[in-house]
């Protein structure tokens, strides 16, 4: 008898397993978190879904993310998902459907157990529904091959989702570091699973000039190439070097590829032609644009040169306008960014074209700007106008707003937020990329002995993740915050997975900062659907930071202190 009964209590402990096992709530971990999510008991069934949509009310690139993502389930469970574009398959499997009173960004998701009605009104919301999918399904869905050891389900779950901010952007610097048309392509990817949209390509540099460009060809033939890399710490005039030619460029075929790229995951490439400073690769090509015309050479150390552009030179405007109209040509987005930062004027000071200019137009000092910085407000002004006049925005480093800005530039705040505040409230649109919080060039561990070394600071996740875009900005200024951006420069970042590890989680902390509502964020449940973005990161074999964990280090990457 009393093997019966154990027998009779088997059977329905394992009716009650299957049960509860069917009735469960899947865990939701998707970053950046939905603004609208509620979840309910029960899930649906991946693995040969029939995936449906109408295809004349679509764009191509909508059709090309619903495609790649039936294909990529297809992969991982091993069945295939057909998809349907009669209208024939509108009550069953995934259903993609054009819902209008939408905006261009947001999307609704509703899972019942027969069907995951997708709406969006746009491309944008249609992707960022399907970043949503993909984060809800099991993590073995990133590894990209066969895995029939997982529960292909999706979670029952009714979303409503928008961004808070327009404008979510991240920045790489490839020319203190080159990075391949591949390894950019792959921070692109990164980038779309966050929901970014905004990629600002810093193409030109003291160190390095990265973009072909067909009228001035010296700009890559001799600016693209340096002779030698600082190894460690910059240290001035003790700083040591490894004795190595190094260098890159894009072509222009490849802009294109990269450009398109972007595009089909709705991120706008923004380039930054960074003048009157940081132009020695431009002056070690053309010396003929500088003030004492040379000879420059592609620096090799780091830090901020005295020698810059000469704006009492008519051919240096010349160059910047023939510069700009390739650039132009390649990048279709509204704004161009031009730079700005960080121009010392001690050569401006001293040379007989500046100091003419300077003179013709009537330029004065007064108690809070020299003479020369004006210049620089001349020359910004300038090219504000030549985009303006080709349709384009300019957008520049806070310190275009020293002495006068023209009304229409964009702001982007680097030197802390003030400059961003004071960008606000004079009218200006801005972009917050303080480096008091989105500096990702900074050292994210407190012990930073163990870490990769670093150009300095300190941003750990947490704090990525605290900042506010709106303090200090007055009310009716806050329409002027299109948004933040975090920046990467690349000093001391050469290889690719040191950068996978510079962003890898940083980007899921900034995400969060542009994407959620504002009081809607929570460090608890962030690090906890961290901790799943690891296990996807795994997947995907990126190297990422664990220092959230009190885990130091990356492996062939040295350590240190600057
Ligand atoms: C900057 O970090 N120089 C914009
Ligand atoms: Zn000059």
């Amino acid at each position: 008898m009393k093997f019966k009964l154990i027998s009779i209590s088997l059977i329905v402990m394992s009716v009650l397993t299957a049960f509860s096992f069917k009735d469960k709530e899947i865990p939701v971990e998707i970053i950046p978190q939905p603004n609208h999510l509620q979840v309910h008991k029960g899930d649906f069934k991946v693995a040969g879904a029939v995936f449906s949509y109408t295809p004349n009310e679509l764009e191509a690139r909508t059709i090309l993310a619903i495609n790649s993502f039936a294909s990529q389930i297809s992969l991982v469970t091993g069945q295939q998902n057909r998809v349907e574009t009669d209208g024939s398959a509108k009550d069953k499997g995934f259903v993609f459907q054009v819902n209008s009173s939408l905006g261009k960004e947001e999307y609704t998701i509703n899972i019942d157990s027969d069907k995951a009605l997708i709406q969006a009104s746009a491309f944008q919301g249609f992707f960022y529904a399907i970043q949503s999918l993909a984060q809800m399904l099991p993590v073995e869905y990133f590894a990209a091959e066969k895995n029939t050891k997982v529960d292909w389900l999706l979670p029952q779950v009714e979303i409503k989702d928008a961004p808070r901010f327009a404008y979510r952007g991240m920045m790489l610097d490839v020319s203190r570091h080159f990075y391949t048309v591949d390894q950019v392509k792959k921070v692109l990817d990164i980038m779309a699973m966050h929901k970014l949209n905004r990629f600002h390509w810093h193409l030109t540099e003291d160190q390095g000039w990265r973009i072909e460009i067909k009228r001035y060809p010296k700009l890559t033939e001799i600016g693209a190439y340096r002779d030698s890399s600082i190894l460690g710490p910059w240290r001035g005039d003790k700083s040591r070097y490894d004795g190595k030619r190094y260098g890159g460029f894009y072509t222009q075929e490849q802009i294109k590829e990269v450009v398109a790229y972007a595009y089909d995951r709705g991120i706008t490439i923004i380039p930054e032609i960074d003048l009157p400073g940081h132009m020695v690769a431009a002056l070690a090509s053309y010396p003929e644009l500088g003030c004492t015309k040379g000879p420059y050479n592609v620096r090799v150390g780091w830090g901020i040169a005295n020698e810059v552009l000469c704006p009492g030179k008519e051919t240096t405007f010349d160059f910047i306008e023939g510069v700009l109209t390739e650039v132009m040509d390649l990048f279709p987005s509204k704004y161009i960014h031009v730079g700005g930062d960080e121009c010392p004027k001690v050569e401006w000071a001293k040379c007989p074209d500046c100091q003419k200019r300077i003179k013709d137009l009537g330029i004065k000092s007064d108690e809070h700007h020299s003479k020369e910085a004006y210049l620089q407000n001349y020359v910004t002004a300038r090219v504000q106008k030549f985009l303006n006049e080709h349709g384009r925005s300019l957008i520049g480093w806070d310190e275009i707003l020293e002495g006068n800005l023209a009304e229409g530039a964009t702001v982007m705040s680097w030197r802390g937020v003030k400059g961003g505040v004071e960008a606000a409230k004079r009218g200006f649109d801005v972009i917050m990329s303080p480096n008091t919080y989105m500096y990702f060039d900074y050292y994210q561990g407190k012990d930073y002995k163990k870490e990769p070394l670093a150009i300095g600071g300190f941003l750990p996740v947490e704090r990525v993740y605290s900042y506010e875009p709106y303090d200090g900005i007055p009310d009716e200024a806050h329409k002027h915050i299109l948004g933040v951006q975090a920046n990467i420069w690349t000093e001391y970042i050469a290889k690719e997975k040191h950068l996978d590890y510079m962003y890898l989680p940083r980007i899921d902390a900034l995400s969060s900062v542009q994407w959620c509502d504002r009081g809607t964020k929570d460090f608890a449940r962030f690090k906890q659907s961290v901790h799943r973005m690891f296990q996807r990161y795994d997947a995907l074999g990126y190297s990422y930071s664990k220092v959230i964990d009190g885990i130091y280090g990356l492996e062939g990457v040295s350590g240190g202190t600057n």
